[in-house]
């Protein structure tokens, strides 16, 4: 037994997950979805009626698996999506990472170009900028979120499809209502702020068209692409709010989680020590952002020896596929030096994240930044969180500077 094993329970045992454990911050998802995997990596699940998948290889193979489906509004549908009350935004319905291919992947290849190797060089500067202003006032405490990492992710997410700059603290609003939309569309309340954000969405697109569209940002390909008759005018709007939504908590959150784990679980100096490449994909398998993804099989699917029938909706956990010992030895330890040869953060088959290297840069970025001003520094409370299927978005994460003496 190693010494970490050897630590009393309910103390915050070193590079452990953090989630296991008693102290000072709130259970994630990931808490739930870990045990279902030990002895069905795909079952049944009578209450929700979806099937929950959870072993690696199972979740590798329904994610390019042909007869299961991304399209929407199948893919979300429950016994209360499935009411006549169901008024999910037709806009939402158009997310290219709502529908297959080839629809799919005409669409996607229009944007496709914001994320090669090349464009994301030429962010980069953006991206050291924004984080070393973000950085610069002299504070003891700092909010990893509201200072730093959803200012950040909506500065690019603006910069990227090509809005103005004034436009980003715009998306702390945005997001979080079109997220709520496409869960609980059910609920009136929910159906006016998802569908005025959409509206708000549409009307800082058209002004931005209206004025002079940066070449090469999104709106410019978009556009291109609707002059030569390959997408739809709303395709403009449609994927436009897609980036936004895709892009901005996901990123934001995950560098909360980032440094919340590596603090939580005493790793933060191995971080600051690791390659950043490697520590940040560590990183991402460890407590991701997207701890599910959901699909409909349009045939019968056979996987782990169970039988999946057409109509059936599959519930694809991330979170727990990641944390599978068949393929990650001792998974639920955060190791910096760990040589990950893949996992799911992001998803895999045709709707691979496309924003992956994006997120990748934003959170190595940051975390070197971050690492370089605040070399020690503790956690100053649990997070705000807010839950919605799939995603536990953090709000507020609040960290202060560690003064000598002081219990790590
Ligand atoms: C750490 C941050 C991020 C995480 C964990 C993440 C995770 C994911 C996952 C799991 C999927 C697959 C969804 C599925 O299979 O149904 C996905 C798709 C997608 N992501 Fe990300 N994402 C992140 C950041 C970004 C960023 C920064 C952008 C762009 C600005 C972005 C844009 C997209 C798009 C457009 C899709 C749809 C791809 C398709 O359907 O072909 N993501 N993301």
């Amino acid at each position: 037994m190693s010494d970490r094993e050897r630590t009393a329970p309910g103390i915050p045992t070193p590079g452990r997950c953090p989630y296991q454990t008693t102290g000072r911050t709130q259970p994630d998802p990931c808490i739930d979805y870990l045990h279902l995997r030990s002895d069905e990596p795909v079952r049944w699940d009578e209450d929700l009626g979806v099937w929950l998948v959870t072993g690696f290889q199972e979740a590798t193979e329904l994610l390019r698996h042909p007869q299961l489906s991304s399209a929407w509004p199948e893919r979300g549908r429950t016994p209360l999506h499935a009411s006549d009350t169901n008024r999910t935004s037709e806009l939402v319905r158009k997310w290219f990472m709502f529908t297959d291919d080839p629809v799919h992947a005409e669409a996607r290849r229009v944007v496709a170009p914001l994320f090669t190797a090349r464009s994301l060089a030429r962010l980069r500067p953006f991206v050291e900028q924004t984080v070393d202003e973000l950085l610069a006032p002299q504070r003891e405490a700092l909010d990893v979120i509201a200072d730093l990492a959803a200012p950040l992710s909506s500065r690019v997410i603006c910069r990227i499809i090509g809005l103005p700059q004034e436009v980003a603290p715009r998306l702390a609003v945005w997001a979080p209502d079109i997220a709520a939309l496409l869960v609980a569309d059910y609920l009136p309340e929910v159906v006016t702020r998802g569908h005025s954000a959409l509206r708000e969405v549409t009307t800082a697109v058209d002004q931005a068209l209206n004025g002079e569209v940066p070449e090469d940002s999104g709106l410019w390909l978009l556009r291109e692409a609707q002059r030569r008759g390959v997408i739809a005018s709303e395709d403009v709007w449609a994927t436009a709010s897609l980036l936004i939504y895709a892009g901005f908590e996901t990123t934001s959150t995950f560098i909360g989680k980032a440094v919340r784990a590596a603090l939580h679980a005493g790793a933060w100096d191995a971080v600051r020590k690791a390659e950043p490449r490697m520590s940040v994909d560590e990183l991402l398998r460890f407590d991701t952002s997207v701890q599910q993804v959901a699909r409909f099989a349009t045939r019968p699917v056979t996987v782990a020896g169970k039988r999946i029938a057409p109509g059936d909706l599959v519930l694809i956990m991330l979170g727990a596929a990641n944390r599978d010992p068949a393929v990650f030895e001792d998974p639920n330890l955060l190791d910096t030096d760990r040589r990950i040869g893949r996992h799911l953060t992001f998803g895999y088959g045709v709707h691979y994240c496309l924003g992956a290297a994006l997120a990748r840069l934003e959170a190595e970025v940051t975390l070197e930044r971050l690492a370089a001003r605040w070399s020690a520094m503790e956690l100053s409370g649990a997070p705000t969180t807010r839950s919605h299927h799939g995603i536990t978005v953090l709000e507020h994460l609040v960290v202060h500077r560690r003064t000598e003496g002081e219990r790590i």
